[in-house]
């Protein structure tokens, strides 16, 4: 069997999603990448034809796929095209992830041929309270390009479709967890949730004669939450939490800081590897 083209389809505020999908595609040698890019709108209405390999790339947000990338996936499906699922997430868990993904896809017309769950900096990371920092780093990359090249492999020794599907994703397999330092986290969680410390609903601009109303936030923003030329206030209600607009600041003027990073960045030093599933 053969496929002619990819078409990679991701939400990625921070770009941790995109860079892994974007390896995966170069190691499967497919030289037609079609991107579709959910970060910042929803996609026209696509149908992917069977002769194409859709690579499926999202966050992971509270252990699901974070719920605006959902909403977004919505305008898309395939005609029994070939595909590979992946989840990122920020090196705590990935929970019910890509068990949500799998559950949209098939009934899209998508059919599973491999799965993946790659680590991906977490997006409340700071120097200060380090979260999976880096990642995905080039032993993560080097391992999404092989992983494309194998998938490029599995198609082209199957003799027919069927002999490529139904890969189950639940039988990925989850990375170790150290026993200890998930109950630590748990405590603290129940500790912090008990202290009514108050939990910033978005970023903030924490000293205003630094932002020089560049508006690179605006146009980062995957939920629409900053206006321009209003960009010291950010609508609460909108604001997805996904950190891009204090990633891009280049004049360091937002901030998020959120006592979960120091819970996080202290419970989850040890760094999970990726897991694959052909
Ligand atoms: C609101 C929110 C919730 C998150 N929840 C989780 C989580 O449950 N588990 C985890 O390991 N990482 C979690 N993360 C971290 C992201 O999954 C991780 O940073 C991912 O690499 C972001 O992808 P992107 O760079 O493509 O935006 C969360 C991030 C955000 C913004
Ligand atoms: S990116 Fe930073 S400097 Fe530019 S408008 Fe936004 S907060 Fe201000
Ligand atoms: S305002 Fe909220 S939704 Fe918009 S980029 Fe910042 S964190 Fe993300």
């Amino acid at each position: 069997m053969t496929v002619n083209e990819a078409h990679l389809i991701y939400f990625s505020p921070t770009h941790t999603s995109k860079q892994v999908g974007e390896a995966i595609v170069c190691g499967t040698g497919i030289k037609n990448v079609i991107p579709v890019d959910l970060t910042l709108q929803m996609a026209e209405k696509t149908v992917i034809p069977a002769s194409s390999l859709a690579i499926i790339v999202v966050p992971v947000y509270g252990g699901h796929v974070a719920p605006l990338a959902m909403e977004r996936l919505e305008n898309i499906c395939g005609l029994d095209t070939p595909t590979v699922l992946v989840v990122v997430y920020g090196n705590r868990a990935y929970e019910k992830a890509l068990i949500e993904l799998d559950t949209f896809a098939i009934p899209h017309g998508f059919k599973i041929i491999a799965g993946a769950t790659f680590i991906g900096e977490h997006s409340y990371s700071t120097d200060k309270n380090p979260i999976a920092q880096g990642r995905p780093d080039d032993m993560d990359l080097n391992l999404a390009n092989e992983f494309g090249s194998k998938i490029m492999e599995k198609i082209q020794a199957a003799i027919s479709p069927d002999k490529l599907y139904q890969v189950d994703i639940r039988a990925i397999r989850r990375p170790a967890q150290p026993f200890f330092a998930l109950l630590r986290f748990l405590w603290k969680v129940i500790k912090l949730r008990k202290s009514d410390t108050p939990l910033p609903r978005t970023p903030w601009v924490e000293e205003e004669s630094l932002c020089t109303h560049c508006g690179l936030c605006v146009t980062r923003c995957p939920a629409g939450a900053i206006i321009k030329g209003d960009e010291l206030h950010t609508d609460a209600d909108k604001c997805i939490k996904c950190c891009a607009c204090v990633k891009c600041c280049n004049k360091n003027a937002r901030v998020y800081d959120t006592p979960f990073a120091a819970l996080l960045a202290d419970c989850f030093k040890k760094q999970k590897l990726p897991q694959t599933i052909l």
